[in-house]
């Protein structure tokens, strides 16, 4: 039997991973070419393909020239922002991604060393990952939109030899200097950087004015002579990548991505989740910085031999609400992928849809969301004006692949607005309540998911195995995702929201908690609150509940403060825009702050009052600060 598109149902194939998952992951590792096969396919300890040797890169890149696909399309640039559009056959992005392990080799990059990418959404890029992949070493890509601080936290834990950088990012019509921070960055952490290599833009050029700086260009002439480095084996459990996410503290978790699982999910999942094989476009409209980019713009493409699509730009303003449908014709994307914002933005834009109805869709057969949860108006709006399915489908960072979804090209396509579909084979979820008792089908719980995960999950947090086994300890046997949701009496499982102080903003995870650390540090703050609001186009945004000090500065410096804090230290992504100076905090007689009571408030929703509220007529207060304001 063959795990490949359509030819099975989806609920046979479910059946059959959940009743042998060591024997349908068996079958699915043959996707993938092993230097040494493996033959433990899972062991408690050691996890997947533990004793598999291969390398990401060669899957990527070297087997389909050897298979003599050289010059079929591996990867295509597509800049609105810079109107550049360039394409990359198999052979071409091998030669590329050599050159750029030659130049970290030469820096003395081996297997097993961190290299930090601190990068924008351009060619070097994907070339620098694959790189890392090829030598053996762990990259960590860190997103663009985060500041000095950040990248410096990010710096201090993954300890790489070197930085690889570039001058500027674009975002919409603005340059973002890069160089600035990273130096910044480097001079906050307490790790030694060696070396930081900077690739220069044409739209903006950096000074390297550092011992350690080095021009990416130069070393690239320097290194020309140099032979392509090989493929290092490397041990399926090795690590791929660390990639950073935002957890309940400010202290953001590494997770870590091994080599043989992650290979073998993703081929897996283009295959079976996506309909994507060799010589199918598929663009995933995210950034390398996100989990998305890793697994669906750079590696899973290529790792089945299809097109990879990397976009720099936005869904509005580059130049306009219909560079989305223009990008998906151009490159003749198969699915496509993108965050529910996105489409609100572009919905707000163009509320007839009048771009997309012009440009079309091209070949494009199905449309997935993800990253948030896709409101039904959303999901209506888009399947009413590109006539596609639109699939909404739920993961994580820590999963690396979709989990919950209606898996397209295995014949399930029942989709029901509001709910990301069902669990995806390899997984096998349960509603539970705080106690670890199911619930009953429509009752809000914990979601959870059966352990041990499938290959690709992480099995660890760099640095921070402690961090890791939290995410099992609440519910015995189980891994924690931190949503809330339910099963419906169909079976669609609906997420509802986090059960942490986790936050979705435009698609990107952030912590209230780190925020409220950032903004409580300020001298004229007492005490802060923050939540999620709902926001019509980002879904969610944060605002944030200051009480100041005795003598301190007017509401109004005080909420500018706030505001420049985060944005210094956590990054423009942040987005907060909104912070009330107000009188109290609500809070329970044992000093808890009623944060959810504050979310009600913000989101002008109805609310009563806890027994347990300290003063009932501090929230009244609030909503009319709010209301009023
Ligand atoms: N580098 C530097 N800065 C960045 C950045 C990056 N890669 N990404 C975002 N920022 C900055 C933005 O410029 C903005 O700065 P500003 O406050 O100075 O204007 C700030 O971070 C907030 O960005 P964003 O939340 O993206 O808001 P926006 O108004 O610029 O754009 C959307 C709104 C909806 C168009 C945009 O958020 C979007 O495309 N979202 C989809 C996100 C997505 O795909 N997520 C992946 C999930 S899978
Ligand atoms: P990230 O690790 O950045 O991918 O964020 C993962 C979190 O985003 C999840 O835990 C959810 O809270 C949220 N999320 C992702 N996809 C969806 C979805 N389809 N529906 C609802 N929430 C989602």
């Amino acid at each position: 039997m063959t795990v490949g598109r359509g030819n099975l149902e989806y609920s046979d194939i479910y059946r059959r991973a959940s009743e042998d998952p060591v024997g349908f992951w068996a079958e699915a590792a043959r996707a993938i070419d092993w230097f040494v096969k493996p033959r433990l396919v899972y062991d408690e300890q050691k996890g997947w393909f533990s004793d598999g040797i291969l390398n990401t890169c060669h899957n990527c890149l070297d087997r389909h020239v050897d298979a003599g696909r050289g010059d079929a399309v591996a990867l295509t640039y597509d800049s609105p922002v810079t109107g550049a559009l360039r394409s990359f056959t198999y052979s071409q992005l091998l030669y590329e991604t050599g050159r750029v392990a030659a130049m970290l080799a030469a820096l003395g990059v081996t297997k097993g060393d961190r290299v930090v990418i601190f990068m924008p959404m351009i060619p070097e890029t994907a070339f620098a990952m694959l790189a890392c992949a090829r030598l053996g070493a762990i990259h960590s890509v860190v997103f663009g939109g985060f500041a000095a601080p950040e990248l410096a936290k990010r710096i201090d834990d993954a300890k790489p030899k070197l930085i690889l950088t570039a001058s500027c990012g674009i975002e919409g019509t603005r340059a973002i200097a890069y160089k600035p921070l990273v130096d910044e960055a480097v001079a906050l952490s307490l790790q030694g950087i060696q070396h930081v290599v900077l690739l220069q833009r044409d739209r903006l050029a950096a000074d390297l004015d550092h011992a350690h700086d080095i021009d990416w260009q130069e070393l690239r002439s320097r290194t020309a002579g140099e032979p392509q480095p090989a493929c290092a084996p490397v041990g399926a459990t090795d690590p791929l990548y660390i990639l950073y996410t935002s957890g309940t503290t400010g202290t953001p978790k590494g997770v870590v991505r091994e080599n043989g699982g992650n290979a073998v999910a993703l081929s897996w999942s283009l295959a079976n989740v996506y309909g994507i094989g060799p010589g199918d476009a598929f663009w995933a409209a995210s950034d390398v910085g996100w989990v998305v980019g890793h697994s669906y713009i750079v590696y899973g493409p290529l790792l089945v031999g299809g097109t990879a699509i990397l976009f720099e730009g936005k869904p509005v303003g580059t130049p306009d609400a219909g560079t989305f449908w223009r990008t998906i014709v151009r490159n003749k994307a198969k699915a496509f992928f993108t965050a529910p914002t996105a489409i609100r933005a572009i919905r707000k834009e163009d509320p007839e849809a009048k771009f997309l109805k012009d440009i079309g869709t091209g070949d494009c057969r199905v449309i997935f969301l993800g990253g948030e949860r896709a409101d039904p108006a959303t999901i209506a709006w888009l399947e009413r004006a590109s006539g596609l399915p639109v699939i909404d489908h739920w993961w994580q960072t820590e999963l690396g692949w979709p989990a919950i979804a209606s898996c397209f090209a295995i014949g399930d396509l029942r989709c029901k607005p509001g709910s990301a579909g069902h669990a995806v084979p390899g997984y096998e979820f349960a509603i539970l309540d705080d106690y670890g008792s199911p619930v009953d089908d429509g009752e809000n719980g914990n979601v959870v998911i059966r352990a041990p995960l499938p290959p690709g999950a992480f099995r660890t947090l760099w640095n921070n195995p402690a961090g890791f086994a939290k995410n099992f300890a609440s519910f015995p046997g189980f891994y924690e995702t931190g949503d809330s949701g339910y099963r419906d009496d169909a079976g669609f499982l609906h997420i509802m929201g986090r059960t942490d102080d986790v936050i979705n903003v435009a698609g990107h995870r952030l912590s209230t908690g780190q925020m409220e650390e950032i903004v409580a540090r300020l001298p004229d703050v007492a005490e802060c609150a923050l939540v999620g609001a709902k926001d019509p186009v980002k879904g969610m945004v944060p605002v944030a509940f200051v009480t100041t000090r005795r003598g301190s500065a007017d509401d109004g410096i005080i909420s500018k403060l706030a505001i420049d804090a985060v944005r210094a230290e956590l990054g423009a992504v942040a987005a907060l825009k909104t912070v009330y100076v107000v009188d109290q905090l609500p809070k329970t007689r044992s000093g808890k702050i009623l944060r959810n009571l504050l979310r009600r408030i913000v989101d002008q929703e109805p609310f009563t009052l806890p027994p347990t509220i300290d003063d009932a007529d501090i929230p009244q207060a609030i909503a009319l600060r709010v209301n009023g304001a």
